[in-house]
């Protein structure tokens, strides 16, 4: 099974539910069966790594971040991907434009497909560092659903 996470930079928010989800499949003994990658719909930070505030707050709570890359998303994920997974509801619109007819990935908006409270990952690229920790609480309440998922599907 292969999951891409997607927001807008490839630098906050998708490389958090990358690292997140890769650390849950590898205490589940899953790593191996599932590929997980994230990219951004906009190309401003292709090539770099993930954001300092980013990389901290994951840091906080034991996730390494630091060999991430940021890439934009390309037509070939559409196909490539069984899961994308949207931060938020722009993300997902960009990716519905860009989907090719035939792809076989299903796209959906990450904490609206598990119903947590609220339905999308708030950019926090503009804010102070609880924003930061939001999107960590945020993708961790979401991950433990999706490996629930990951496990019914395998
Ligand atoms: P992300 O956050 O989409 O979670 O990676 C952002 C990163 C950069 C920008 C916006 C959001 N930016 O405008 O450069």
């Amino acid at each position: 099974m292969r999951i891409l996470f997607v927001c807008l930079g490839n630098i906050c928010r998708s490389p958090t539910a990358e690292g997140v989800f890769r650390h849950k499949l590898s205490e589940a003994g899953l790593v191996e069966r599932v590929e997980v990658d994230s990219a951004g719909t906009g190309d401003w930070h292709v090539g770099k790594p993930a954001d300092a505030r980013t990389r901290l707050a994951a840091q906080q709570r034991g996730y390494d971040l630091s060999t991430l890359r940021a890439r934009q998303v390309e037509l070939a994920d559409f196909s490539r991907f069984d899961l994308i997974l949207a931060m938020d509801h722009n993300n997902l619109r960009d990716l519905e434009r860009m989907r090719p007819p035939a792809a076989k990935a299903e796209l959906d908006l990450f904490l609206h497909r598990y119903e947590l409270a609220v339905s999308e990952v708030p950019d926090p690229y503009y804010g102070g560092a609880e924003g930061f920790d939001q999107v960590l609480e945020l993708i961790e309440q979401a991950s433990a659903a999706l490996l629930d998922e990951v496990r019914q599907r395998l």
